[in-house]
């Protein structure tokens, strides 16, 4: 085979992945939790984020922002825990882990057997924190803040259990700058979270930071590879109180 059929077969594998990914998003799960929302939310949605979660591009994003996090660790959003594998046990000395999903804490418990880390979990939302003021070194947010049903709030939270010299450091989906792409992810909004867990594609990460006072010290974008553009547009960085 010579590199020009090689490039058509990827394309063709492309054009497949957006096909099936799209028949699923738009038709064949927006059904299911028509037919039962119950069954949706208990049997599919759990098993939907944890394989999301888990893809090469979004876990590629985690390896850049998770070996940074340090000392006594809050992880909002822990979900089925894809985070885990990534702490360096070295400088982490303990890991608290916040998700109001019983059926996600089940996956993330799985994990964290596999992994050497001192880790609890609070199964509770991150906009009411039963956790101490200023007693954390690290808060880590990764596709969390986009399913947050009070992002402000979180964010303010956030802010109340880090320790002054303390750090948010964040991997996150959201709002595009390009109009084509936000078009997409502003006219989506009225059903996509409710097939998601609440995910909304369009929120701005980088406002919602500044407009709660974080002191950005490092903001980075780029479209994830293989993910389609409306779910796709990535913010990772890190923040001081
Ligand atoms: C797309 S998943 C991301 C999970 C995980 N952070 C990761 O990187 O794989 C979004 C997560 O936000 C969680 N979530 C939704 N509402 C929440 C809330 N009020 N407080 C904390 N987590 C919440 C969901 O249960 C889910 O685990």
């Amino acid at each position: 085979m010579t590199l020009s059929h090689f490039q058509k077969l990827d394309k063709l594998k492309k054009y497949i992945y957006l096909l099936i990914s799209n028949l699923l998003l738009f038709l064949i799960f927006p059904l299911i939790r028509l037919i039962s929302k119950t069954y949706y939310e208990k049997n599919i949605l759990p098993k939907l984020i944890n394989f999301t979660c888990n893809s090469r591009p979004i876990d590629y994003q985690r390896k850049k922002v998770i070996p940074e996090a340090k000392g006594k660790v809050l992880e909002i959003g822990i979900g089925p825990g894809s985070n885990l594998k990534h702490y360096d046990t070295d400088k982490v000395i303990s890991i608290l882990g916040v998700d109001p999903s019983k059926e996600l804490n089940t996956i993330a418990k799985k994990r964290a057997d596999k992994n050497n880390l001192n880790i609890e979990f609070l199964i509770e939302s991150a906009s009411n924190l039963s956790v101490e003021s200023e007693s954390i070194d690290t808060v880590v947010s990764t596709y969390a803040l986009c399913s947050i049903p009070e992002p402000n709030k979180t964010l303010q939270e956030i802010k109340r259990v880090l320790k002054k010299d303390g750090v948010f450091i964040f991997s996150e989906h959201g709002l595009s700058p390009d109009k084509s792409v936000s078009f997409v992810q502003n006219s989506t909004d009225f059903f996509y979270p409710k097939i998601s867990g609440g995910c909304h594609t369009n929120r701005d990460i980088e406002k919602l930071l500044l407009e709660n006072n974080f002191n950005l010290i490092e903001m980075n974008n780029i479209y994830l590879p293989g993910t389609q553009k409306f779910l796709g547009y990535n913010y990772w960085g890190k923040a001081t109180v």
